[in-house]
This record gives structure tokens, sequence and C-alpha cells, in this order.
């Protein structure tokens, strides 16, 4: 099985102000990696500085056997990395339309076309709501569409900084089944959430953040499962 992100001793943080205290984690093909972690621990920092927003200090990010730990944003979107930040993934003045049409400038206009399309199997429900502001969305559908739109520069490995908060089980349910479903599409994820247990339940393996690294890794399944886990984490239980 070959490596997607291979992470070591990573440290870094916002200028001067360090968060990460040494991150070593690792996501293989095909998988869907589940990182949880009590609030302010650094899970989404994390994902910033892998992705160019925050500063890294030490340490290296490794995509696919390439060193990309000093790429911009830009560039890792080109080599088919995509990440769903925690807040503010939509623009709310554009209509959904133009929302997916923001995730990929650089496309023509066919393959754009198709691409939205391809991005709306996942959620059919966003095909009725094409011409609507973005603002008039459900936190739901905002998910959605925030989701859709990262698929729409064809990434392999997507980074999702918990797309389930403050929704409904309902919806918490449609969506992590989404992001399970994308290994049939070859894509990788990388899932942070609060929702512990039901992504758990759905990935291949678990890390638990806790003071800026890892405190804990395993089978996601036996984490699930473990009620020692909740040692770690206030908001594991359901
Ligand atoms: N732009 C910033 N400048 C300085 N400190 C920041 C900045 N953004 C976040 N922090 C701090 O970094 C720490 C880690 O925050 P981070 O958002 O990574 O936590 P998190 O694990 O994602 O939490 P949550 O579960 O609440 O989303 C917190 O103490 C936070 O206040
Ligand atoms: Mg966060």
């Amino acid at each position: 099985m070959s490596r997607v992100l291979d992470v070591k001793g990573v440290t870094g943080g916002y200028r001067s102000v360090q968060i990460l205290n040494g991150v070593d984690l690792y996501v293989d093909e095909g998988e869907l990696v589940t990182v949880i972690g009590p609030n302010g621990c650094g899970k989404s920092t994390f994902i910033k500085v892998l992705f160019g927003i925050a500063d890294r200090y030490e340490g290296t990010f490794i995509h696919r056997g390439v060193d990309v730990s000093s790429w911009r944003t830009d560039k890792l979107v080109k080599r088919g990395i995509a990440y769903v930040p925690q807040v503010d993934n939509v623009f709310p003045s554009l209509t959904v339309y133009e929302n997916l049409q923001m995730g990929g400038l650089d496309i023509g206009s066919a393959d754009l076309h198709n691409r939205i399309d391809q991005a709306c199997d996942m959620f059919p429900e966003m095909r009725t709501r094409m011409s609507d502001l973005a603002a008039s969305l459900s936190g739901g559908e905002r998910q959605m569409l925030a989701i859709s739109r990262a698929l729409i520069s064809a990434p392999t490995f997507l980074l999702l900084d918990e797309p389930t908060a403050a929704l409904s089980p309902l919806y918490q349910d449609q969506i992590i089944t989404a992001i399970d479903e994308l290994r049939k599409d070859s894509i990788s994820v990388l899932l942070i959430e609060q929702n512990a247990k039901l992504s758990l339940s759905r990935s291949d393996r678990g890390y638990i953040f806790v003071g800026g690294k890892i405190a804990h890794t395993g089978n996601a399944k036996e984490m699930a499962n473990d009620p020692s886990i909740g040692e770690y984490f206030l908001g594991f239980q359901d």
C-alpha cells in the first residue's frame, strides 16, 4: 500500500506562538483517517500548517514521496490536495453554482460543467439549489456545498475540518456516509471530527490530538469501542 501523507516531527503555530509540539501521522492510499481531540488542542492548526496557512518551524510533510513541507497552498491544490476549512467555507453572497465554479477557476468551462455535475452526484439535493444564494442554505447544506466545491479540483487527497459540527444527526450521518464513499473514487481522506464515535466507526484508523501532539493512535473501530478513549476527549459520549 502506498503512502499518501507522511508527517514527521512537525512543530509550528502562528508566528512565535507555538501550537504544534511534534506531530507524527500518516495516511495510506484509500484510507479514511479520523483525528479527534479536545477543543483548542491544535487540530485545525495542524491542517493549516500542512496547507501553508500557518507557520511550520520543524518537521516534514511528505506527499506521495515528495517533500511538500514548504509548498504554497495553490501548488498543493494543483498536486491534488484539497482542504475544507472549519469555518467560512462557502461564499454566502454567491449562488451555489458560483461557489462551485470558484472551486475550479483554472478549469475550462466544459470540464468545469462536468465536474460540477459529478460533485452533485454526491449530494443530489444541491442540484435544486444551484441558483440560490449560499447564505440561504442550512448548516448541513453549506457543509455539502463546501465539500462539493473542494471536489471540483478533482483531488486525490481531501482534508476536512469538522464537517459535521453543529449539524442534526441526520445530516451528520449523510455527510459521514458520503465521505466514506469517496474511497470508492480513490480519494484518501484525513478527517477532523468532534463526533468521534460516528466518524471512527466509519474510519480505518484514528488519532487523538492532545496539547499539539498525538496522544494515542490505533484501529478506528477499536477506538470507537474503547471506553478509555473518553479520558482524552470529553466529547466522546454520544
Ligand atoms: N490565528 C491564530 N493566532 C494565534 N493563535 C491561534 C490562531 N488560531 C488559533 N489559535 C490558537 O491555537 C490553539 C489551537 O487552536 P486550533 O483551532 O488549532 O484548535 P482545534 O483543536 O482545532 O480546536 P476546535 O476543536 O475548537 O476546533 C488555540 O489555543 C487557539 O486559540
Ligand atoms: Mg478546529
